[in-house]
């Protein structure tokens, strides 16, 4: 395989689960320096001891990307490690279930918090350390729910759509520094938090393995190419974007979602 991504330095948010995992691998495979980033310290710590052990050159980071001073460390750690940073995949994420009427404010604001706040706060940290490389490449990971509506995961919606308008600000903001900024909208990849949105939005109770399949079944009968998506093909799109091929692309925002927002 082709090594896009040789020497990069890249950090990934959300490492420890679903498509941050598998982005973190892709990178590892393509080459990077990745940095394993994620409030899940252990899971973190386990990802990047499988890296290492692979050959390549990783380390884990304990960050909650809703904490400014943890954000400020993760990228501190970075440098100190491998000298700069390259590129920043802001995925880390949480499900957000609730109507516009029945959303609570607690969740309203951890949903905001973390999904759009957090990926703020990771672009603004980066900034100065790819302005110092001449250039880098920031993915954020978005969603269709930030383009099309979906009923009942209001704040998930608004806090996506959110990360589109950051995305296309930012990447208008640096476009002359080199530092790029390219939004992924993945469809649904069965993942632990796609099937927390099921359970609580479903109302099935956790581990009610026939119902959420049920569910499953009849939404990814929905999509055009009637499946679902990989954490493979979402990394496929971020390896892509993180790496020289997309030289020219900034401010983009690119579905990844079997056709889902083309019907
Ligand atoms: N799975 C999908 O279908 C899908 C679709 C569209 C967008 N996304 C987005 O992709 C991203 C990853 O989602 P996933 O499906 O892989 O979820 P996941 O639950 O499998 O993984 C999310 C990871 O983020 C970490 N995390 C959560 N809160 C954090 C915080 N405050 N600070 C640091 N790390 C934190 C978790 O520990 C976990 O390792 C999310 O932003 C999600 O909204 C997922």
């Amino acid at each position: 395989m082709s090594a896009k991504l040789e020497g990069k330095v890249a950090i990934v948010t959300g490492a420890a689960s679903g498509l941050g995992l598998a982005t973190a691998r892709r990178f590892a495979r393509e080459g990077a320096r990745v940095v394993c980033a994620d409030v899940d310290e252990q899971a973190a710590a386990r990802l990047a001891g499988e890296l290492a052990a692979e050959g390549s050159r990783a380390i884990a980071v304990a960050v909650d990307v809703t904490r400014e001073q943890d954000v400020r460390r993760m990228v501190e750690t970075t440098a100190q490690a491998f000298g700069g940073v390259d590129v920043l995949v802001a995925n880390a994420g949480i499900a957000g279930v609730g109507s516009v009427e029945t959303t609570s404010r607690e969740t309203w604001d951890r949903v905001l918090a973390v999904n759009l706040t957090g990926v703020w706060l990771c672009n603004r940290a980066v900034v100065p350390a790819m302005r110092a490389r001449g250039g880098g490449s920031v993915i954020n990971q978005a969603s269709i729910a930030g383009l099309v509506g979906f009923s009942g995961i209001a704040p998930y919606a608004a806090a996506k759509a959110g990360v589109i308008g950051l995305t296309r600000q930012a990447a208008v903001e640096y476009a002359a520094t080199g530092i790029r900024f390219n939004a992924v909208c993945p469809g649904t990849v069965v993942t632990p938090l796609v099937v927390r949105t099921y359970e609580e939005r479903g109302g099935i109770a956790t581990g009610a393995r026939q119902s959420l399949d049920d569910a499953l079944r009849a939404n990814a009968a929905r999509i055009p190419m009637q499946r679902f998506g990989t954490p493979e093909d979402v990394a496929s799109m971020v390896a892509f974007l993180a790496s020289a091929e997309a030289a020219w692309i900034t401010g983009a925002v690119f579905p990844v979602d079997g056709g889902y927002t083309a019907a």
